[in-house]
């Protein structure tokens, strides 16, 4: 997967270099450009804002800047939607190759969920547009959303200082979704809010050695070897877990998943 990053601060991505991320980088699985969208100014300040029409306060991310950036490393790539493409004389398109989604980062998107997370770990190119100060003119998503995909999300009821953070935390969501990326491929599949066997609970305690902690011992029943009985109890811990800390999740839990761990066994 390709994934391209255009901010006023790219020292900002800087922990994309370490971790998951950046392992999967350093593996070829992920192929991860930060630009600086001051690049794409022209005048001696290097503006990328300027006072909203209307008035109120704050100020706006002008549109040129964000539209020379997007066309530069979109290339031909954005190519009209639902327009035959051009043939090249050599029979191949002109604009071959994968087409990106345009990702903007905004609090008035609509939520960033796991779900959302493995719909763009399945495209082959991301493109993040993160924000400051009150956002960017509202223009450059009507444009590019006549050329390409555009999904606003927000990673959260609140606001943050900029669309940087929401990045990091969209794009390591989305990396450890891609195929080799995490060591062990099961490790995703009871996360919570992962698809399957705990189909929207929340992920149970975990423990390790030693046995005994400052008085605190493992469940019994995880030493027991029964792993019909260990089972039940994960998903028992999972209701509880969701019961008490996102109650509205349980109401989107269908019954039988409830009970699929004890038919299983
Ligand atoms: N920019 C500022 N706040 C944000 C949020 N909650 N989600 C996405 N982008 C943002």
């Amino acid at each position: 997967m390709r994934i391209d990053v255009i901010t006023i601060f790219p020292e900002y991505l800087t922990p994309l270099d370490v971790s998951l991320v950046g392992k999967a980088r350093r593996r070829g699985l992920l192929d991860v450009r930060v630009h600086d969208l001051r690049e794409w100014t022209h005048d001696r300040h290097r503006t990328v804002d300027d006072t909203p029409y209307g008035g109120g306060p704050g100020m706006v991310m002008k549109p040129e800047p964000w539209g020379e950036a997007l066309d530069d490393v979109i290339g031909g790539h954005g190519a009209e939607h639902d327009v035959p493409r051009a043939e090249e004389p050599d029979g191949e398109p002109a604009t071959a190759g994968p087409r990106p989604v345009l990702v903007v980062p905004t609090p008035s998107g609509t939520p960033f969920t796991q779900k959302v997370a493995a719909e763009l770990a399945a495209e082959p190119w991301l493109v993040f547009t993160p924000a400051r100060y009150e956002g960017i003119d509202r223009r450059v998503v009507d444009a590019y959303a006549q050329r390409m995909e555009v999904r606003e999300l927000s990673v959260g009821d609140y606001v943050l200082a900029g669309g940087e953070a929401p990045v990091l935390v969209m794009v390591e969501a989305v990396a450890r979704l891609l195929p080799g990326v995490l060591g062990n491929a099961e490790s995703h599949r009871d996360d919570s809010f992962a698809e399957g066997s705990m189909t929207s609970l929340l992920e149970g305690p975990v423990y390790t050695k030693p046995l005994e902690w400052r008085g605190h011992e493992v469940p019994e029943v995880l030493l027991s070897g029964h792993h019909g009985r260990i089972s039940r109890w994960r998903r028992d811990e999972a209701l509880r877990r969701t019961a008490l800390n996102r109650p509205e999740l349980l109401r989107a839990v269908e019954p039988a998943a409830t009970d699929r761990a004890d038919r299983a066994t």
